[in-house]
This record gives C-alpha cells, structure tokens and sequence, in this order.
C-alpha cells in the first residue's frame, strides 16, 4: 500500500467544512493507503510562539478526529514533537536548502508582513520541517489543499536535492493528493461562499441540537420564489446543497418541486436542513464526549501513534546518517 502523510494545524474545533471536506477524505483514505496523521504543533511555534493549552487542543483532536472515524488501528496519529527524529532531518534538509527560496515561499511573505516584529527562523524553513515531516516516512502522496501547493513543490525539491548531491535513489517525490476536488464545499449560512473558521459562519460539530437548529434558522434567505421554474439565487442554491449533503434525495426533490411551483417556505426548507444536520451531527457529537472524557485513551492513542511513527522515521534516519557520511 502506498504510503499517506498528512499534518494537522491545530487551529480549533471541527466545523462541517472541516468534516465534509479534509475529515470524511483522511477517512477513506484510511482504507486504502498506509496513512500516518500527525498535529503539527512545532510549526505553530512558528506564528504563536507561547501556545495555550496545547496539551489540551491536542487532546481536543485526537477525540475529534476520532470521533469523525479515523482509526488509529488503520492510521495512526502523532503529535509532530514527540518523535523527535524529524528535527533531525530537518536539519540535514535545511543544510542543503537556500535562503532565496525560502524567502521567494508566499506563505513566508505573507506570515512575514503579517507578523514584522517575528520574521524568525522557524518561519523561513516552515517548508524544511515539513519537507522532514513528509520525508521521514518517505511518503507517496499528501493530502493538502491549494495553499500548501508551494509548500511541496519544496518537499518534492529537498528530496530530489538530496538524491542529488549524494548520488542515490532514496527519497521518493512525494504527490500533491487533492481530495477537495471531490470533496463537497459546505456553504456558509450567511450567504457568503463557504464555511469557514475565520468567517465565522460555522456549525461545529461539537454544537448541540438547539445550537445547531438557531444557526440554521438564522441563515440568509431572500423574498421568495417569484416565478415558477425561476434559477434560484446564491443564498438559496446554498440552502439546497445543505438539502443534498445532509438529507434524503427524495427530500431534495420535495422541496426543489415546491421552489419550481412557487410554493416553497423558507421556514419549512430550514427546519427541515436543521433537522437532517443535527440527525448528523448528534452521533458525532457524542463519541467526542466520550472520547474527550477518556484521555487516559487519548494519551494512550498518541503515544502509540508516535511509536509507530518513530519506527518509521528511524528507519529512515539511519539511512540518512549513512548516506551523508554519518555513523549509523
Ligand atoms: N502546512 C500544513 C498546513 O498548513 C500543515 C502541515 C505541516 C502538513 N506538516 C505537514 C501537511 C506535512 C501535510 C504534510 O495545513
């Protein structure tokens, strides 16, 4: 089986964006790669140098990602800092990596513009350690969304760079594997393009029936249908793809009817979405109470996940100490 390695950014709680794209994706995948997952809590280092509770937020995924189904029978999960043999290669990596591409990275101008006062090291060579984060397990394919696009073209060049100057074959390139393709974009409730963290129009997966129901019901909607079989507007096309992600086709077809005759309220649409999602959400929502109250299992979980994870990057670091020239 093809190996799969992928970073998570602990960046809060799971919303359905995060569930219908990224999640239910590693999910799958599970089946059918060797996958690895691991929270990437040294690269948050990178923009918030004190991290709160980052034992607790780590503990917070773990349940989360759980609970959506990653096995970690399946795929096993790690926190990035506890399998230190990545800083090592890190470090052989950013030897042979320059400082005019690391500062050509958008991301890099970006974070630097953002943060003046914190253009620090760890910022520059965010592709190195996740070029190492990658390599260690000379993985195949990663999953990742657009925005790390330039983040592997790095990995793909620190692996070709060693092979390079040290005349061998060992790291494979590892392949951009891109689920958002044919994952569903969940919609924002506010008319706006898409859920999202920072645009503050989520349902979490954490939220409660009556939570869920209130965001629902507050969605943005517009005067009504006005003429039988009439294209129906962004806000409203949005509603409709909450139909088809979360309810029946029948159930789609029901309402679509009543938009195409003019009869549709908006109210009945709604309630019937809230309804549909929460029938989602409730089990979900559950086993992360469960798992969250259990973090003997938690820590048990990553602990092992680092072992597994460990046991592959040792391997990998003894041929690399070799092959520089080291003692291995
Ligand atoms: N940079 C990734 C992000 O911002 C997170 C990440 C770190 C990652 N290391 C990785 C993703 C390795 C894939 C593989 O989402």
């Amino acid at each position: 089986m093809e190996k799969v390695v992928s970073g998570i950014r602990p960046t809060g709680n799971l919303h359905l964006g995060n569930y219908f794209g990224a999640v239910k994706s590693f999910v799958k995948m599970q089946d059918d790669y060797d996958c690895m997952f691991f929270i990437a809590d040294w690269h948050s280092l990178t923009t918030h140098p004190k991290p709160e509770n980052i034992q607790q937020s780590v503990r917070t995924i773990l349940a989360e990602y759980m609970a959506c189904g990653i096995d970690p029978q399946k795929a096993p999960i790690y926190v990035q800092s506890d399998v230190k043999e990545t800083l090592e290669l890190y470090l052989f990596l950013n030897m042979n990596a320059y400082l005019g591409e690391l500062e050509r990275v958008t991301t890099f101008k970006e974070k630097a513009r953002k943060q003046p006062d914190n253009v620090n090291a760890g910022l520059l060579t965010y592709p190195t350690l996740m070029a190492a984060d990658i390599l260690q397990h000379r993985a195949a394919k990663v999953p990742v969304g657009k925005d790390q696009e330039q983040n592997m073209e790095m990995a793909r060049k620190c692996a070709r760079r060693f092979n390079h100057i040290y005349g061998v074959e060992f790291f494979p390139e590892p392949q951009n594997f891109y689920f958002s393709e044919k994952a569903l974009k969940v919609p924002g409730l506010d008319g706006s393009g898409k859920m999202g963290k920072s645009e503050g129009n989520c349902i979490y997966l954490r939220d409660d029936d009556k939570t869920i129901t209130k965001k629902v019901m507050k969605a943005v909607t517009d005067s009504g249908p006005q003429e039988p079989n009439s294209q129906k507007p962004e806000v409203i096309e949005n509603l409709f793809t909450f139909l088809r992600i979360a309810s029946t086709e029948d159930t789609y077809n029901y309402f679509d009817e009543k938009w195409n005759d003019c009869t549709l309220r908006y109210g009945d649409l709604k309630k019937q979405i809230a309804a549909d999602l929460c029938s989602i959400v409730a089990p979900i929502r559950q086993r992360i109470e469960e798992y969250s109250a259990n973090t003997e299992l938690l820590d048990r979980i990553a602990r092992e996940g680092a072992d597994r994870a460990r046991e592959s990057a040792s391997a990998t670091l003894k041929e690399v100490r070799r092959i520089v020239g080291f003692r291995s």
